[in-house]
């Protein structure tokens, strides 16, 4: 401490390192521009375990300033500002650092639930104007994380267990403070703010004492009793905050080191990565403009463009953020934030990507552009908006709003999902075509179905992106029979997905391979397996194409293919052209069957829903957790 130049000029380094960080930049995006508010809403819920909250919070939160769409929830450029859920019987928990991403927070309340547990922290919640948890079963102490709320207007706290002291609460801004009906002990804090109030805000705690409550506090209530205590009280707080000092000073000096190294590091990748860029082959069919890649010289838009354009946070996919970007009124595109990569060069990357581009096929979903930079991997595709093959199958059942997903329009769903697979391993992406799977992903909800409710299967090509860590654990074709025992995928292991989406498509059942997080799910295969063995066949088909005149015998054939595809042993499974080839024949069995009504084109007529649904997907990985 004898050289305070050395210190401040470490601290005004380490500062501006902090400021360069490119992270912090994310705070100023206007929108919930990757979901994480809204996850952070839907952690929330899966505390309270609240019937109508888990129906009503569901599609899009906030679009920009239209009002909310969720109950108890308020938005100002669709950033989550106000929770007030009163009344409601909620029970549970709520973690420590629940609003930790909620950080535009200006109004909370709780009032009249009955939810338990410590009460939550406020550090990262400046904007707090009003506080209300009263009446509800909190236990533990205030947390002090309240004294730094510099805009507190009203902190109500009534009707609580909360217990030890009251913090010396003391912001100008505080009007209101209600602690009153708690456990809390000790003197009232000296503060202008607490002495300004009226007693009522502190009765009904038979441990407080002192003004401005009536009773008087006696010497063993915590006062110290001589000098001497005293004393040494100081000196020891003395000592304390010189430690902090010192940690503070080194933990500055190592931040500002390790920056440095990284500034200079991100400095030469860069350079690297211009010089590599400026190699592009000029033969490819990708045009340049800035840093973002198009795939089609006629998309007029730029990284600026998607930037700003209004964004909707889809929520977190499985290997990144998705969100929806409409950039007017007839161009609608979903952006997925890659995360979880490989360590590619951006050559390699591109390479990858380039190989996607090649892809043409009617039911594999087109990418449009992406964006490379050391920071920031983005694939830009075509937004659907009819959502998923998950929520056809699923959704609204039971409900008046389900509309009924036919055998001929699941037939044909599994004839398209067929057909692009075919083609992916035709025209492999991958430079070891042997040892990857082509799709790797493929599961209903990431079958997506656009405004003529043509399949487009999206989410391929990543296997040769993805770290293989997270790919283990997160894609469908790491969950086969092979990988689980040999460590090992292949092609044959995208036939064991189609075999396990087929079946799905079939029973009308949630597969364990593809459920979202929370689902009751079966593992379809042994399911049917089990059904077969046991011959209660006919049980095993959705009740809502069961019952439909004469779909048996074809439902029969495509089972059997289904199972076929999902025989442990990979050699033992069809190649997929094989598989389109007796879907194709499965249409054709029916068609006869069926009077020659000619259902097959397409999926239109009955699967459109009357009042669209909003579903969160659209460009692929439509997992989201929710
Ligand atoms: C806050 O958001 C970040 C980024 O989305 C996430 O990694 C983190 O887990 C979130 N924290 C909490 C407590 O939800
Ligand atoms: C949620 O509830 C509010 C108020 O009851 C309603 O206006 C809103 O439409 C509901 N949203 C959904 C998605 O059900
Ligand atoms: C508290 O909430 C319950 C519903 O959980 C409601 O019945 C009751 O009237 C509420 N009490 C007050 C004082 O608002
Ligand atoms: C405290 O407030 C109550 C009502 O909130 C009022 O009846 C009472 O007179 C107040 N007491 C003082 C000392 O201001
Ligand atoms: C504080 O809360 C208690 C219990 O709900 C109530 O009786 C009292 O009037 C409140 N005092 C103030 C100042 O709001
Ligand atoms: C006051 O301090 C003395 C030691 O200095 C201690 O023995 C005594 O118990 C203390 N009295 C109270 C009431 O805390």
């Amino acid at each position: 401490m004898s050289c305070p130049q050395f210190f401040t000029s470490i601290l005004v380094m380490a500062l501006l390192a902090l400021m360069y960080n490119p992270v912090n930049a994310q705070d100023d995006l206007p929108n919930d521009f990757d979901g994480t508010e809204r996850n952070a809403l839907l952690a929330l819920l899966s505390e309270f375990n609240n019937p109508f909250l888990k129906s009503n919070w569901t599609s899009i939160m906030c679009y920009k300033n239209k009002p909310p769409y969720w109950f108890g929830i308020q938005c100002v450029d669709g950033r989550v500002t106000g929770i007030v859920l009163e009344n409601m019987g909620l029970a549970g928990n709520i973690k420590p650092d629940a609003l930790v991403n909620l950080t535009q927070l200006s109004v909370l309340s709780f009032r009249n639930n009955s939810i338990s547990g410590n009460v939550m922290g406020f550090s990262y919640n400046h904007k707090l104007t009003q506080i209300d948890l009263s009446g509800n079963m909190f236990d533990g102490p205030i947390p002090d994380s309240l004294l730094t709320l510099d805009f507190l207007e009203s902190l109500q706290l009534q009707d609580n267990m909360l217990t030890d002291s009251v913090p010396a609460f003391n912001q100008i801004s505080l009007r209101e403070v209600n602690v009153s009906n708690n456990r809390l002990s000790g003197p009232i804090p000296n503060t202008i703010v607490l002495q300004s109030l009226n007693s009522s805000s502190f009765s009904d705690n038979p441990g407080l004492c002192g003004p401005p409550s009536p009773i008087p506090c006696t010497i063993t209530n915590n006062t110290p009793n001589s000098t001497n205590t005293h004393h040494s009280h100081f000196a020891s707080i003395f000592i304390v905050v010189d430690i902090i000092f010192l940690i503070l000073v080194v933990a500055l000096f190592i931040i500002y080191c390790r920056k440095s190294r990284k500034m200079k590091k991100e400095k030469k990748r860069k350079l690297v990565d211009q010089e590599e860029e400026e190699k592009v082959d000029k033969n490819m069919d990708v045009e340049e403009k800035g840093k973002l890649k198009f795939m089609d010289k006629e998309m007029g838009f730029e990284l600026d463009d998607l930037l700003t354009a209004s964004a909707e946070g889809l929520g977190k996919g499985n290997f990144g953020s998705c969100y929806k970007i409409r950039l007017c009124e007839a161009v609608t595109m979903v952006v997925k934030r890659l995360r979880d990569l490989k360590p590619l060069s951006s050559n390699e990357f591109e390479k990858n990507l380039q190989a996607m581009v090649g892809l043409t096929h009617p039911n594999l979903l087109p990418l449009l552009a992406y964006y490379y930079s050391t920071n920031e991997k983005l694939l830009i595709y075509r937004f659907a908006s009819n959502g998923n093959v998950y929520n056809r199958i699923h959704g609204e059942r039971g409900t008046k709003n389900r509309i009924p997903f036919r055998w001929s329009a699941r037939l044909s769903v599994a004839h398209a999902v067929a057909r692009a697979l075919h083609y992916l391993h035709l025209n492999p992406i991958s430079s070891q075509p042997h040892i990857t799977a082509a799709h790797g992903n493929l599961k209903s909800s990431n079958v997506l179905l656009d405004q003529n409710d043509a399949v487009l299967v999206s989410d391929y090509g990543l296997t040769s992106l993805i770290a293989l860590p997270i790919a283990s654990q997160r894609m469908v074709s790491y969950k086969s029979p092979e990988y689980q025992i040999h460590k090992r995928v292949s092609p044959k292991s995208d036939v064991w997905s189609f075999g396990c989406f087929v079946l799905e498509l079939l029973t009308g059942r949630v597969s364990t391979h593809g459920a979202p997080v929370g689902v009751n799910c079966v593992d379809l295969g042994s399911w049917v397996h089990r059904a077969v063995r046991e011959e209660w066949t006919a049980e095993i088909f959705d009740g809502e194409i069961a019952a439909e005149r004469g779909a048996n015998s074809g439902m029969v054939r495509l089972l059997e293919v289904a199972i076929k595809c999902c025989e442990k042993s990979p050699e033992k499974r069809p190649e997929m052209g094989e598989v389109v080839r007796e879907i194709e024949d499965v249409i054709e069995m029916v068609e006869e069957d069926d009077d020659g009504d000619g259902e097959f084109s397409s999926v239109t007529d009955y699967s459109v829903p009357a009042t669209p649904v909003i579903i969160a997907n659209g460009g692929g990985d439509g997992d989201y957790e929710r």
